[in-house]
């Protein structure tokens, strides 16, 4: 893209400050620019002009989830199909890895985390381990494709080949990077990093599949002959991942997905629940949960809207080629974002300052015609780490490992 066409391209979306040093830039630098803007989405700024819209939501009504019972009747016949699915090279797993996780605050990826005592254990080892116990059920590789993203990419991949990627096969490990989306300020004017660098963020996790495919994996899972993928975050370290079980349940009830859920340790615990949605699988974010909602009873008294997600699903890949032409609905996140200011200074704000564009993989649930909810027992297969101490957090990770015999 040259001067001019950049130019043109700023001007449809009222972004010409980005070249505003365009002339005191080396050559080099000119070139980064121009290719930076030649890639990059400026139309989600509009969302921010225009005031932010929230679709309005249909109705909501109960789901059915699979719970634990129904599955240990099954548990035999479920984990065949999933191991069969699994030899015959039909299932691949994906990590989303590509996340800030400006919570916990390690200027690391996530994934680098050292949660060991007595020695060290990093998340990535956790997960890894996690996958190879599936690995050495079925005696076949399982194909993981990592997701990271242009702010952690290089030292991820370096992680993982000085740490020989915890003996994982690495041939069945396949990096890529997520898309990018541009940050802006209230104003929805982008954000500059440098004089020659737009701010940007990655698109958040619902950016997996079309990230993918824009960086020719697909074309690899269908030359390959993998049918489902198991998609799932990096901060749980007890995530069971490429579940035969799971897999053989998804199969058995013929859905395009499923989502392992867990049952909401009390009525106010924040996590999304599972839900039907006019008719169709959803999820109701934990800040959309009405009072009406978590009161709502079933048949048998239980709550009706119980069972949260973890961000461990598994989706029939045919299906989700579909979702990617149709646009995901944009989250706009009020967060802090590191700029350069009108004097050319670098500013680290300690308070949010504008907006990122993300888009969610809870999203996707929605689009598909059927999600089987399968409920996991949450102190064997969640423990999440977003924050250093207190809920979600390493002290209450490294409880839950160790009660589930793991030496840290
Ligand atoms: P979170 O939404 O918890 O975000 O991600 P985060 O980046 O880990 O943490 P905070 O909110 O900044 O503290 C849930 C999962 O989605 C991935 C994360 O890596 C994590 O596995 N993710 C999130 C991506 O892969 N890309 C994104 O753009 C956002």
């Amino acid at each position: 893209m040259n001067f001019n066409e950049a130019k043109d391209k700023l001007s449809k979306y009222g972004q010409e400050h980005v070249l505003k040093y365009y002339n005191e830039l080396s050559q080099e630098q000119q070139e980064m620019l121009t290719t930076q803007i030649a890639g990059t989405d400026f139309s989600v700024t509009a969302n921010v002009t225009g005031g932010i819209k929230e679709t309005p939501r249909g109705k909501i009504t109960p789901i059915k989830a699979m719970t634990l019972p129904e599955i240990e009747a099954n548990r035999e016949e479920f984990t065949k199909t999933g191991i069969e699915t699994i030899r015959a090279g039909k299932a691949g797993a994906v990590l989303l890895a590509g996340g800030m996780g400006t919570r916990l605050g390690s200027a690391n990826p996530k994934g680098m985390y050292d949660i060991g005592i007595t020695k060290p254990v990093y998340i990535f080892q956790r997960i890894i381990r996690n996958l190879l116990d599936v690995v050495d059920m079925a005696g076949t590789w399982i194909h993981l494709f990592i997701m990271t993203s242009d702010k952690n990419h290089d030292t991820t991949v370096a992680f993982f080949k000085e740490n020989n990627y915890f003996t994982y096969n690495p041939g069945y490990i396949h990096f890529f990077k997520q898309d990018m989306a541009p940050a802006a300020t209230y104003q929805g004017k982008v954000y500059m990093e440098d004089k020659y660098k737009i701010a940007t963020s990655p698109n958040g996790n619902g950016g997996w599949y079309s990230s993918m495919k824009n960086a020719g994996i697909t074309d690899f899972i269908h030359k390959t002959g993998i049918e489902w993928l198991n998609v799932f975050a990096v901060d749980n370290v007890l995530q069971r991942i490429a579940d035969p079980c799971f897999i053989g349940a998804v199969i058995h009830k013929n859905c395009s997905a499923g989502a392992k859920v867990v049952r909401k340790a009390d009525p106010d615990e924040k996590v999304g629940v599972m839900c039907l949605e006019d008719g169709r699988p959803s999820i109701v974010e934990y800040y959309e949960q009405t009072e009406q909602l978590r009161n709502t009873k079933d048949e048998n008294g239980e709550p009706a809207y119980n069972f949260g997600v973890i961000l461990n699903y598994l989706f029939k890949e045919s299906d989700l080629e579909e979702i990617c032409n149709n646009e995901l609905p944009l989250h706009i996140v009020e967060k802090k974002i590191p700029y350069m200011d009108e004097n050319g200074a670098f500013i680290n704000p300690e308070e949010p300052n504008g907006y990122k564009f993300e888009t969610l993989i809870l999203d996707m649930i929605h689009m598909l015609d059927t999600c089987l909810p399968f409920e996991v027992e949450r102190n064997k297969e969640f423990a999440p780490i977003k924050n250093k101490t207190g809920i979600d957090s390493i002290e209450s990770a490294r409880k839950l490992l160790e009660e589930n015999g793991i030496t840290l």
